[in-house]
């Protein structure tokens, strides 16, 4: 017999919430394995907080179950919940020591004074700040008490490490520096991790799997390439990266590739997937850096192959790349970043849009 699957340390099983006639989770079915960092990725609003605010057990479930460990928590009082929680704004106590803030929640659980003091120590050296523990928090930068707030989250040695975007308050590069410094220590720790993020970067760059979400309802979910270059909608396509849409109808399938007649008249080429038929309108995603521009003037027939007519409508040069404005024959602009493998083209303009049929990727049309 095969062996069975591992269990998943955290599962949500047709989980709901509803505010009043407000639904802030729609009914949810979600596992994360153990060990894992898993984003819950999605807009304002669309009820990361809710969520992760279930797990913590600071809101009841209108539906649905929760398990940690195979065991169902709806009833668990947080307390006994072994949870560490870190939120945007890190709240230490401003008038305790950095010590006190770290040992806060080992001074519940039945740990003598000198375990204590070892393991608030153990935290700090791994959080990179050994020898800040008779400070106050006032007396270190924003990003060093986010680490006091790593070091109290995961002292307690939690079952489930919950972030609500501890990153958000730190400044761009800062959190450059925080997401790479969160990742190690979720991986140096093995701890399991759900965090939330608005972030499509801080999303991809950390997770072994993305909870796309919108409006309360799952969207997609898998790990970052996955989610990113097959995305299952227009929403999850268009809230990763810079996505291009072109619409357009199936001419032509056969074994390796569907043959798309776009609204400019041209055809482009697909790798098929299998999911499509003769005649079916379909929106074509690609995204801004997987087109190539080439030279109207100089186009041989190669380059003719997947490709369309357009003018440089904007251009702005970004020193590595060039992002492009341009204008097709139907009126509607797609926006292109180019590597500059080629030269820099002018405004106004006229070129050809290529793109390669495995960076086509092909979505149902939505009602
Ligand atoms: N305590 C509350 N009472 C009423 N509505 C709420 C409450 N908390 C959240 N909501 C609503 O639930 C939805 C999801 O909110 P939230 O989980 O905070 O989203 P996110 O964290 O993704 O921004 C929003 O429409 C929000 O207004
Ligand atoms: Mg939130």
């Amino acid at each position: 017999m095969a062996t069975s699957k591992k269990q998943p340390l955290v599962q949500f099983k047709g989980i709901m919430k509803q505010y009043g006639k407000v639904t802030a989770v729609e009914k949810m079915d979600f596992d994360i394995e153990e060990g894992s960092l898993v984003t819950l990725l999605g807009p304002s609003g669309c009820g990361k907080t809710t969520l992760l605010r279930m797990v913590a057990g600071l809101e009841d479930p209108t539906e649905g179950d929760i398990y940690i460990k195979g065991v169902r928590i709806n009833d668990t009082p947080i307390h006994k919940r072994n949870l560490g929680m870190i939120f945007q704004n890190y709240a230490l106590f401003p008038h305790k020591t950095i010590f006190d803030n770290v040992a806060f929640g080992l001074k519940y659980r039945n740990v003598s004074k000198d375990q204590i003091r070892e393991k608030v120590m153990q935290a700090l050296e791994m959080v990179r700040l050994p020898g800040v523990e008779n400070r106050m928090p006032s007396q270190l930068s924003g990003g060093q008490q986010q680490r006091i707030a790593m070091a109290r989250a995961i002292v307690i040695e939690p079952d489930v490490l919950l972030m609500d975007e501890p990153l958000s308050a730190l400044d761009e590069n800062l959190r450059e520096e925080m997401r790479r410094e969160v990742d190690n220590l979720q991986q140096m720790l093995g701890v399991t991790t759900i965090f939330v993020t608005h972030d499509q970067r801080e999303a991809l760059s950390m997770s072994d799997k993305i909870l796309v979400m919108k409006a309360g309802r799952k969207q997609q979910e898998g790990d970052p390439q996955t989610v990113y270059n097959q995305p299952v909608n227009h929403f999850v396509a268009d809230f990763l990266g810079h996505s291009n849409f072109i619409k357009g109808q199936i001419v032509d399938v056969n074994k390796e590739h569907v043959h798309v007649q776009i609204e400019t008249g041209d055809l482009l080429i697909a790798d098929n997937k299998n999911t499509f038929n003769l005649g079916d309108r379909v929106e074509l995603v690609v995204r801004a850096q997987r087109f190539d521009l080439v030279d109207e003037d100089e186009i041989t027939t190669k380059q003719e192959m997947n490709s369309f007519a357009g003018r440089i409508k904007d251009r702005s040069y970004m020193g590595g790349e060039v992002s492009y404005f341009i204008e097709l024959g139907t009126g509607r602009e797609i926006h292109i970043i180019s590597m500059m493998r080629t030269r820099i083209y002018s405004i106004g303009e006229k070129v050809r849009v290529q793109v390669a049929p495995h960076h086509c990727h092909l979505l149902a049309i939505e009602s």
